[in-house]
C-alpha cells in the first residue's frame, strides 16, 4: 500500500492528542515526524504532551519544539476547554524512552520535506506560528510540500470570539503568510470541525475496550464536556480529526474552493478568515479547499476503529 507521507504540527491538547492516535493508527499514513508548538497549552505542555501521549500508544516519532510564542504578543492558552496541564488534567507519564530533540521545529520540517519534495502531508491543527516560521526561513518549503491540512479558521462563526476561532486568532499574522503562502490547502474550519462530534455514548463505548488509549479518550474529554454539556452540545468535536480523516478519506467531507484571508487589523474581527464563499465580490485566487460538512456518522465509526486498535 501507498503510505502518505506526513509531518503533524500540533499544541497537544486533548482534541490534538486523539487526532495523533488516529494518525498514528492509519494504514494509510507514514507519520515522519511531529513539531509543538504554544497553543493550547504553554510550549513546555504542549510539547511533553506530545511525547505523552505518543508513550501513552507505544509510538515512537521524532518530536520537535517549535515557538513560545505567537508571531506578535504573548501566549494566549485555553484551560477551560484542555484543562490545566492541556491534557484535560488526566496525568499521564513523560516516557523514558523520550528523546528530546535540540533541532527547532521548522529546521527539522525543512529536512522532512527535503527528503520527500512535492510529497509532504503538512497536518497543522494548532496556531500556525511553526508553519510560518517555516515558510519564511526556508523559501523552497513551499514548493516542496504538497498540502498543507489545516485545522482553523471558519466560514461562519467563530469560537473564542464570535469572529474568530482559536488557532487563527492566536496567531493571525502567521495564519496570513500560511494562507498567502502559494501551497494547497485544505481548510477544515469550525463550519465541517463543530459537526465531527464524539458523543458520551461513543467514549464509554471506547472506554469499554478497557485499553490505555480508549479509558484515555473518555477520561480527557470530561474537562471541555463539563463546558460543552452547558452550551447545548450533543459531544465534543473532534476538530483536529478532520484534516487528519480528510487527508484519507476525502469522500466523507463536502468541500469547496474559495479565496481565504485572514483579518489582522481588526478590533472585533481579529482573526476571523474571510473567505469569498458566499459573496459577489471575489478575491483574486481561490488559495484554499474550505470543508464545510462531514458525513458524521461515517466519521466517528473511522475515528473509533483507529482508536479501538490502540494499545
Ligand atoms: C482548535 O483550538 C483548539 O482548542 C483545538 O485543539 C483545535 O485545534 C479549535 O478551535
Ligand atoms: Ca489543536
Amino acid at each position: 500500500m501507498k503510505k502518505y507521507p506526513v509531518w503533524l504540527d500540533c499544541d497537544t491538547g486533548v482534541d490534538d492528542a486523539i487526532a495523533l492516535m488516529a494518525l498514528h493508527a492509519l494504514e494509510e499514513v507514514e507519520l515522519i515526524g511531529i513539531s509543538a508548538v504554544c497553543g493550547n497549552a504553554l510550549l513546555d505542555d504542549t510539547f511533553t504532551n506530545t511525547h505523552r501521549v505518543c508513550g501513552l500508544i507505544d509510538a515512537n516519532y521524532p518530536i520537535f519544539r517549535g515557538a513560545e510564542k505567537p508571531l506578535f504578543g504573548e501566549p494566549h492558552v485555553s484551560t477551560l476547554f484542555h484543562g490545566s496541564n492541556g491534557l484535560g488534567d488526566v496525568q499521564l507519564p513523560i516516557p523514558e524512552s523520550a528523546v528530546m530533540h535540540d533541532t527547532p521545529a521548522w529546521e527539522a520540517l525543512h529536512e522532512a520535506a527535503l527528503v520527500h519534495p512535492g510529497e509532504l502531508r503538512l497536518i497543522a491543527i494548532g496556531p500556525l506560528t511553526n508553519v510560518a516560521i517555516a515558510l519564511t526561513k526556508y523559501p523552497d518549503l513551499a514548493s516542496l510540500l504538497h498540502t498543507i491540512l489545516i485545522m482553523g479558521g471558519s466560514a461562519s462563526v467563530g469560537n473564542v470570539t464570535p469572529a474568530a476561532e482559536f488557532n487563527i486568532y492566536v496567531d493571525p499574522h502567521a495564519a496570513q503568510i500560511v494562507f498567502k503562502s502559494g501551497v494547497p490547502i485544505v481548510m477544515c474550519g469550525l463550519d465541517v470541525t463543530l459537526k465531527a462530534v464524539l458523543t458520551p455514548e461513543d467514549w464509554d463505548e471506547l472506554a469499554a475496550i478497557g485499553s490505555k488509549a480508549g479509558r484515555f479518550t473518555r477520561n480527557c474529554l470530561q474537562q471541555p464536556w463539563k463546558m460543552l454539556s452547558q452550551m447545548g452540545f450533543s459531544g465534543v468535536p473532534m476538530h483536529d480529526s478532520c484534516p487528519v480523516l480528510y487527508l484519507v478519506h476525502p469522500e466523507l467531507f463536502t468541500a469547496e474552493e474559495a479565496g481565504v484571508y485572514v483579518e489582522t487589523h481588526g478590533t472585533i474581527t481579529q482573526g476571523k478568515t474571510v473567505t469569498d464563499l458566499y459573496s459577489d465580490k471575489q478575491f483574486d485566487k481561490k488559495n484554499a479547499t474550505v470543508v464545510l460538512d462531514v458525513e458524521r456518522d461515517r466519521f466517528i465509526a473511522i475515528l473509533k476503529d483507529c482508536i479501538s486498535r490502540l494499545p
